[in-house]
């Protein structure tokens, strides 16, 4: 028995924190279940908000029933529960949500709590959290679920706010950004995330919270990166000569697919989705023929404006390719979208386009019949887009996404870049070329990403290592 009890203290027991959303509650989901393959224990915390939306969309509740040593916690984000905790309020969100975490954090990373937490893995957003682990002796190891080319243009802000160049002078917003090797030459500033455009970038809440964050990574025990070495090699490097301790463990979603194809763990039954998946989606592109739709999503958080909605619709259905598009419901700007308008668009579009609310996305990317993805180029939405080998149109909205579709063009060869405009015609055309003329140039690069992103996943791959050495390293944490 009491051989039984050491045992069990053995084990490490990590707390994972994400931050709020849909893309890193997906990312964070997805290392837990790696985790707890592993044999560890860990607590996943969420909001009771999206605790509840999680368990009434998704499968997870039975998917981690198969796991004692998981469980979920939860905490209030501090918000009446009609707050529509939209992408601009984003940072009250996050304010309104230390207030509640930080007594909690400080409270859990007591020593007297009944199971005591080895070590921390929360969002990079989430700075507290590395001033609270440092101050009680626990460990915090950063995930930041965001492109590891937009972590490193983060991490040289300063330098170029030293060089004077930063906030951007006049209008030129092809011009091309320097001190941000090894992507001089390959950067404009339009390409740059949205607050390196405001004047007073200083006092922006988005802004605030990346300067704080780049000041906690030092501080942080490690990092953790998803996506994988023949991806983004490059700025893997620039980020391990400040940081050694960087885990690139990516595409998570991939990883828990192949690496343990043997559980019960399957690509098509593990959803971890806050709004109901429609199924449909898939019997309409069983119908469709090899390669010839193209997915349309903007992720989980971006508003679009009514007229861009219509330059949209206009130029798909001028282009005459078949396409499954993602409307959620909250996605119009202020107001939810109108069932008239919806209804509107959809009979409009029969024959040509069908129209969900939300889509089991992993699946429809991995659909025969999805020759092509327009997409805001969230990292999720990217990284699964090149692990099914389908080339992207690019329309970026916030954070890193401006970075990740310029590499998408220019670095890695892998679509078009539609960058910052709207416009019936250009969608058109765009459509066009993704899906007939440009579309074999795209198609044989991101396939060949595709392969390196399996090999890096299975026994011998990159991934597939650092994921053991992250493992190792928080085993090493045990007190
Ligand atoms: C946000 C940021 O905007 C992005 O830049 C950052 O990289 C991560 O956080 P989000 O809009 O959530 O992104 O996009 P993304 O990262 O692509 O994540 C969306 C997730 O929702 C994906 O995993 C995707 O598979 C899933 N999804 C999307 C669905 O399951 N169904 C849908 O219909 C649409």
């Amino acid at each position: 028995m009491e051989h039984q009890q050491e045992e069990t203290s053995n084990i490490p027991h990590v707390l994972i924190f994400p931050l709020p959303l849909q893309s890193t509650i997906n990312s964070m989901l997805q290392l837990a279940e790696l985790l707890c393959l592993a044999g560890l224990k860990v607590t996943f915390l969420n909001t009771n908000h999206n605790q509840q939306r999680l368990l009434r969309h998704s499968n997870v509740q039975s998917r981690f029933e198969q796991y004692p040593s998981f469980r979920f916690l939860t905490i209030s984000d501090g918000l009446p529960e009609d707050h529509p905790r939209s992408v601009e309020q984003f940072g009250d969100i996050i304010s309104s949500l230390q207030t509640v975490a930080e007594p909690f954090l400080k409270e859990m990373l007591s020593d007297v709590v009944e199971e005591p937490v080895t070590c921390v893995i929360s969002d990079g957003l989430f700075y507290y959290a590395v001033d609270i682990g440092n101050e009680k002796g626990v460990p915090v190891i950063t995930f930041d679920t965001i492109s590891p080319s937009c972590l490193w243009v983060y991490l040289c802000l300063p330098k170029l706010i030293e060089a004077g160049i930063l906030p951007f002078k006049g209008n030129e917003l092809d011009a091309l950004v320097t001190h941000i090797p090894p992507m001089e030459g390959l950067l404009r500033r339009r390409d740059l995330p949205h607050f390196c455009h405001l004047d007073d970038y200083k006092t922006d809440l988005n802004s605030q919270a990346v300067f704080k964050e780049i000041e906690r990574i030092p501080k942080a025990h490690g990092l953790i990166l998803n996506s994988f070495e023949d991806l983004d090699g490059p700025f893997l490097s620039c980020i391990r000569s400040s940081f050694p301790k960087t885990y690139a463990i990516g595409p998570l979603h991939f990883h828990l697919e192949t690496r343990f194809a043997a559980k019960p763990t399957s690509l098509l039954s593990s959803s971890n989705s806050l709004w109901e998946e429609d199924h449909t989606s898939i019997k309409w592109l069983d119908a469709q023929s090899m390669g010839s739709v193209i997915y349309v999503s903007f992720g989980s958080l971006a508003v679009v404006s009514r007229k861009e909605i219509l330059e949209f619709w206009h130029g798909l259905v001028n282009s005459k390719v078949k396409f499954l598009w993602v409307m959620r419901p909250n996605m119009l700007k202020g107001v939810e979208l109108h069932d008239q308008f919806m209804k509107e668009l959809v009979e409009g579009c029969k024959g040509t386009g069908y129209i969900v609310s939300w889509a089991p996305q992993k699946i429809v990317l991995a659909h025969p019949s999805v020759g092509g993805f327009l997409t805001h180029s969230g990292w999720n939405s990217t990284l699964e887009s090149v692990t099914e080998g389908k080339p992207m149109i690019c329309w970026p909205q916030y954070v890193d996404q401006r970075v990740t579709s310029r590499l998408v063009n220019e670095f890695w060869n892998i679509g078009l870049d539609m960058k910052d405009i709207c416009d019936r015609s250009v969608i058109e055309k765009m459509v066009k070329d993704l899906m007939g003329t440009t579309k074999n140039k795209y198609k044989k690069s991101v396939e060949k990403l595709s392969e390196l992103a399996k090999i890096s996943v299975q026994k011998g791959g990159s991934s597939y290592h650092n994921l053991d050495s992250l493992i190792d390293e928080i085993k090493g944490l045990v007190r």
